[in-house]
């Protein structure tokens, strides 16, 4: 037999033997679900930086997310060595804008010297939700970083399950999103139950409000509090489509809604519709079910949060928490005019609605939680300097289960399985690795906002204030973030008992202290 025809039937039967292997394991979904091809992947990543160096991006010119931040994320999750060698990559001399947080000599708060400390840390929230308003299940929500909000309908039922598996570990709240409450939100993780213009999950069917349906659903499930979604950074004003191709009937029956036919949610609610009319609404969730509500938007006109507030001042109605939604925040499908251009980025969108509520004394009263890439520490750390209490993650923690920023989500192509109803894809998302490794990256997070915290000489990431953050012109000077956002030097803080509480939690948890014994000589 020639060389040739030994070689070929081993070539086949080697890539026969790569295909089964990959096939069989569950590590990888890209590679579940495209055998041997899937590689391909792995082998262009490990000889990236070297092609790229020469041809194509660095590695902050992506978006949303750069390969910094996203090798950030995978290594953070999978628990790999996630630091980087020989220093930054930004061009932190010459970009406008660039936030620069100034840690101190002898801050109060001593960092643990361990590399790992602070790992399995819990990081509650400086404030308790619901309590300013008296709700009756109030409750200091025991992590500031928690699962954004994405619906089961947009994500595959294998990523919303690792998701909430992953919450149950880490010890945070998964959002719902707006698609309703799936067997796939019921596997240990507490949620927070949100209702979009549809009422998905609580409606009856004409597709009309229901309380009752609401009540029992809450009752059922371990929902620690109530979102109404009024808008959404990516896609502000718009309502959405479910094709009918996609309503399964897990869909259908997760919503509330016919299997197969169109799904509508409209561009409005139909509950409310003004201030006036929506504080109602939130006092009459709150009373008959207990937990406290807050509402999530983007922010473009200021008029909505000015009337709002004045309204909360002045009647004593109120919300017990407020998620700003970025601008540069993510979405399963929208029309690009509006990812692009439609609504305030983060941190402009976000310092306007809490000047808002501090101009009115009302910002110690709500919880304030962010949300749009701030699943990177130092846009979190940024945020928390502004005044949020909390963060919400969403695209991060999808990179988290092995999303590869494939920008396909609106097509039912996702590779990995994550955004995606087709059962072929879905299969190679394994929940249970995946949750692992959402666990990890929340856990990765929160340690490193603590210890940037303790590199601000504070023990708390809600006590990261507006004087520790600087933002770089691009040239020659900065200016302190409070003079950038026009706030007055104290806001951006809980108030003075929040504080003190904080600070006693963290200090009777986290370990102290990190120097070798001072010598006989040392003098202070
Ligand atoms: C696939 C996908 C689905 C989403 N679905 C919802 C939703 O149902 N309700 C909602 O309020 N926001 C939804 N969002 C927005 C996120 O909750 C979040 O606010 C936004 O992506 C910003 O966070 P990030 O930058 O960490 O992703 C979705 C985002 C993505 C990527
Ligand atoms: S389509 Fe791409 S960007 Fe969307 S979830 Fe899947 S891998 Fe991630």
């Amino acid at each position: 037999m020639s060389w040739a025809r030994r070689a070929v039937p081993a070539a086949v039967a080697a890539v026969a033997a790569l295909a089964a292997r990959d096939l069989l394991q569950r590590d990888h979904a890209l590679r579940r679900n495209f055998p041997v091809l899937g590689r391909a992947r792995y082998l262009i990543e490990s000889i990236g930086p070297e092609l790229r160096q020469y041809i194509v991006a660095g590695n902050d010119e992506e978006r949303p997310f750069t390969r910094d931040q996203r090798r950030w994320v995978y290594a953070s999750a999978k628990q790999e060595n996630n630091y980087f060698g020989f220093g930054t990559d930004n061009d932190i001399e010459h970009t406008a804008g660039y936030p620069i947080i100034k840690h101190r000599t002898f801050g109060r708060a001593v960092p643990p010297s361990a590399p790992t400390a602070g790992h399995d840390v819990t990081l509650p929230c400086a404030k308790v939700l619901g309590a300013a308003r008296g709700r009756a299940h109030a409750f200091r929500p025991e992590s500031v970083v928690n699962i954004s909000g994405m619906s089961f309908g947009s994500l595959s039922g294998n990523a919303v399950e690792a998701l909430n598996r992953g919450a149950a570990l880490a010890g945070c709240l998964h959002n719902t999103g707006e698609g309703g409450l799936s067997p796939y939100h019921r596997n240990g993780g507490e949620l927070v139950f949100q209702l979009g213009t549809a009422y998905f999950g609580c409606r009856d069917e004409r597709g009309r409000f229901s309380l009752e349906r609401l009540k029992d659903l809450v009752a059922a499930e371990p929902v620690r509090a109530l979102e109404i979604k009024l808008s959404q950074g990516a896609k502000p004003s718009l309502g959405g489509l479910l094709p009918a191709a996609k309503v399964s009937a897990e869909i259908a029956a997760t919503r509330g809604i016919p299997a197969g036919r169109d799904c509508v949610s409209p561009s409005r609610h139909a509950e409310f519709s003004d201030c006036d009319s929506l504080l109602d609404w939130v006092e009459l969730l709150a009373a008959e079910t207990g937990l406290p509500v807050g509402i999530k938007s983007a922010v473009g006109d200021l008029g909505f949060w000015e009337e709002l507030t004045t309204l909360m001042r002045d009647t004593g109605r109120g919300v017990d928490f407020v998620t700003v939604d970025g601008g540069e925040g993510g979405t399963g499908a929208a029309p690009l005019i509006f990812s692009d251009s439609v609504s305030l980025p983060f941190q402009q969108g976000f310092s306007r609605v809490y000047r808002t509520f501090a101009e009115r004394d009302l910002h110690e009263q709500v919880v304030f939680v962010g949300a749009g890439k701030l699943g990177l520490p130092d846009n979190a750390v940024v945020a928390f300097a502004l005044g949020a209490d909390m963060v919400n993650v969403g695209r991060e923690a999808m990179l988290a289960i092995g999303c590869i920023q494939a920008q396909k989500c609106h097509t039912d192509t996702c590779p990995t399985g994550v955004a995606t109803q087709n059962a072929w894809l879905a299969r190679g998302l394994d929940p249970a690795r995946k949750s692992v490794r959402a666990a990890n990256y929340i856990r990765t997070l929160r340690r490193d906002l603590v210890k940037v915290a303790e590199a601000c000489g504070v023990e708390h990431p809600g006590l990261i204030g507006t004087d520790s953050v600087e933002i770089l012109d691009g040239r020659t000077s900065s200016i302190p973030l409070d003079r950038a956002f026009g706030y007055r030097p104290e806001w951006g803080m809980p108030s003075a008992a929040d504080r003190a509480e904080i600070v006693r939690l963290m200090t009777a948890e986290a370990p102290q202290g990190g120097s070798a014994p001072p010598s006989p000589t040392a003098v202070g």
